[in-house]
């Protein structure tokens, strides 16, 4: 079972995707947890490179073939691995952030997105996407308490630095993508409690924990 989720900054994620490890591990299965970018070593070095606030020349194409990058060694060091063994892999973030932050945020080609995911996923794409959709002002709001408490202020990654248009773009280039793939996307609402959304996730992962105990 792969499941992926995805959204704009600040939606909670990270945190949900915390929150349903522990529940997996409380169930007694086999799973693992992974991200992109980041989720091997090279891709942590991809990662650094990507988010560095001090890489204001990065060329849109550069930063689309990191994402490319660092998914083409995620899939094979990481994704195919954890899926011929059996585990639930939970991927925060997949190619769809691809598409959404590169095509729809950065206005880069959107046919040719769509050939280099395939290239880099190797035609490997989860089961479920969950999309924790919330208004622009409410994720950056959270993205920024986040960072005053993590004393990372004036330290914003290179895509908190973009303005509201940009996130703008991204949150209706995810729910455009949610619409044209029904059958893999489930759109949440990230402005819901932490534990109120988890229970729904666990609610609708439900059918599929039952399957695989
Ligand atoms: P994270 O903070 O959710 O780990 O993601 C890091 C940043 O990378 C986030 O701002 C979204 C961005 N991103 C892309 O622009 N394209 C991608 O393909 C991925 C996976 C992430």
């Amino acid at each position: 079972m792969f499941i992926s989720f995805e959204g704009i900054e600040g939606c909670g994620k990270t945190t949900q995707v915390e929150l349903l490890a522990k529940y997996l591990s409380h169930r007694g299965l086999h799973y693992l947890v992974t991200r992109e970018p980041g989720g091997t070593h090279l891709g942590k070095l991809i990662r650094q490179m990507l988010l560095d606030p001090a890489h204001t020349e990065m060329e849109p194409l550069t930063e689309l073939f990191l994402y490319a990058a660092d998914r083409a060694q995620h899939i094979a060091q990481v994704i195919r691995p954890a899926l011929e063994s059996q585990q639930w892999l939970i991927c925060d973030r997949f190619a769809d952030a691809t598409t959404v932050y590169q095509g729809y945020g950065r206005n880069q080609d959107l046919a040719f997105i769509q050939q280099l995911n395939e290239m880099a996923t190797q035609g490997i794409w989860p089961r479920l996407s969950l999309l924790l959709d919330c208004p622009v002002e409410v994720g950056l709001d959270r993205a920024r308490q986040r960072i005053v408490q993590t004393s990372l202020e004036g330290r914003e990654d290179r895509f908190e630095q973009q303005d509201l248009a940009f996130h703008q773009k991204v949150r209706e280039g995810y729910l455009k993508i949610a619409a044209q793939n029904p059958n893999r996307f489930i759109i949440l609402d990230a402005t819901l409690d932490q534990q109120q959304l988890h229970q729904e996730i666990v609610a609708l992962l439900e059918p599929y924990l039952e399957d695989m105990e």
